[in-house]
């Protein structure tokens, strides 16, 4: 770097390196709610008086709205105290400052054929909320196109969460293979249905008190489940975990709105961003087992997200050589930095990119799996490349 910008003095070129280098970069001031000191913007992994609030349960909607506001400009960053606890860590809903949002319009268009099945470019990967980046907790509009899968087991009929999945057009829901194989004989149950639009899964009617006024979701709503397709050559063993993706017909067509929404999809020139060292996101709410690490991270009642460096493909294997996996061209691996939190996602949840150029978010990755949790041991998270299966998702699309 110093040979090419050809400095004449060492001095120069020291402190040129230096300004490069993130961590000596000072830390920002920030304010905190109900409290005169400010604070300092950090990692929230790195400010323990912020994850002992998160952790807490039951998290109830007042420490939610406090955490919320909290939220620095930078990437996986919120206002930390400089020192102790936060004065009053409380914001409660005021209804008479309720937000209306204007109403959803939604585009009519005849749709014949998987081609105009798909949303088109216009009305994919749209995510309203306003604070994308920062903080863990997810916005109320943010990332609509997040599903959970819901399963039901012989002996009760009341339905537990057990993967996530991405909604891709009014019908379809992209998820992994294992999410559909897997559930008939593990302690999960079978996959029925499909929860759209959710937020807080504690609450019926989800709000957040933000800055400016209350901001509530239209409820969830459960879709029954109309087809399962998992990719015919999935397989699952130690050394190899290929084609872990599927797709789920709906048994009526969901209409979008604010909070349900479709992803796009990495095709037509819509670049799924899979670089080394580019940052992904991951949103859900830990629901399933393998995000979960040895501390014994709780599930989040509340939508949560992250992002995580797309990690290069050769040092994965190495990271995963004692555990006898060795990735291939269908997966890509991110995350797995020691100092990063655990994953908020969920098995089946998308791994997306926010193209700047086209303004959309899209679905690179789905989750597959991982060693206790992303970040665990500096292990990446393996996900399968969704740009690897569009011929497979378009083909399903076009039979079913
Ligand atoms: C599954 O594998 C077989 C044999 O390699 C191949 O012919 C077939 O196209 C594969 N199926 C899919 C859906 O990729």
């Amino acid at each position: 770097m110093c040979d090419r910008v050809r400095v004449k003095s060492w001095h120069i070129c020291v402190l040129f390196v230096l300004l490069n280098l993130p961590h000596i970069r000072s830390e920002t001031e920030c304010d905190i709610p109900n409290q005169k000191a400010t604070g300092v913007c950090r990692s929230s992994v790195q400010c323990q008086v912020y994850t002992k609030l998160l952790e807490q349960r039951p998290l109830h909607g007042d420490t939610i709205n406090f955490l919320r506001q909290l939220q620095c400009d930078e990437e996986n960053s919120i206002c930390c105290t400089h020192q102790g606890d936060y004065v009053d860590p409380s914001i409660e809903n005021d209804p008479s400052t309720r937000k209306v949002r204007p109403h959803f319009e939604e585009e009519v268009a005849n749709r014949f054929g998987p081609e105009d099945e798909l949303p088109t470019l216009k009305q994919c990967g749209n995510s309203l909320g306003n604070r994308i980046i920062g903080g863990k907790i997810a916005g109320i509009d943010d990332f609509p196109w997040t599903a959970l899968l819901l399963y039901e087991s012989g002996t009760s009929s009341k339905r537990s969460i057990g993967c996530g999945g991405a909604l891709i057009s009014r019908n379809y829901v992209l998820t992994a293979a294992h999410c559909i194989l897997e559930s008939g004989d593990s302690t999960k149950g079978s996959l029925v249905a499909v929860r759209l639009g959710e937020y807080n899964t504690e609450t019926t009617e989800d709000c957040i008190q933000e800055a400016d006024g209350l901001d509530c979701a239209e409820p969830s709503e459960d879709i029954e489940v109309m087809k399962m397709m998992a990719h015919t050559n999935y397989t699952w063993s130690r050394s190899d975990k290929v084609h872990d993706i599927g797709l789920l017909k709906l048994a009526r067509s969901t209409k979008f709105t604010d909070f349900i929404q479709p992803i796009c999809l990495p095709m037509n020139g819509i670049n799924p961003g899979i670089v080394n060292g580019q940052k992904l996101s991951v949103a859900g709410w830990g629901q399933t087992d393998m995000f979960r690490d040895e501390r014994g991270f709780q599930v989040s009642p509340v939508k949560l997200k992250i992002s995580l460096p797309i990690i290069d493909i050769l040092q994965c294997s190495l990271a995963y050589r004692p555990y006898g996996f060795l990735p291939g061209p269908g997966h890509v691996c991110a995350g797995g930095r020691k100092s990063e939190d655990t994953c908020p996602g969920d098995s089946g949840s998308p791994l997306m990119h926010f193209s700047r150029e086209k303004g959309k978010w899209v679905a690179s990755g789905v989750v597959s799996f991982g060693l206790n949790g992303c970040g665990a041991d500096g292990i990446p998270g393996i996900y399968t490349r969704v740009d690897a299966y569009i011929p497979w998702i378009l083909s399903m699309m076009e039979t079913n």
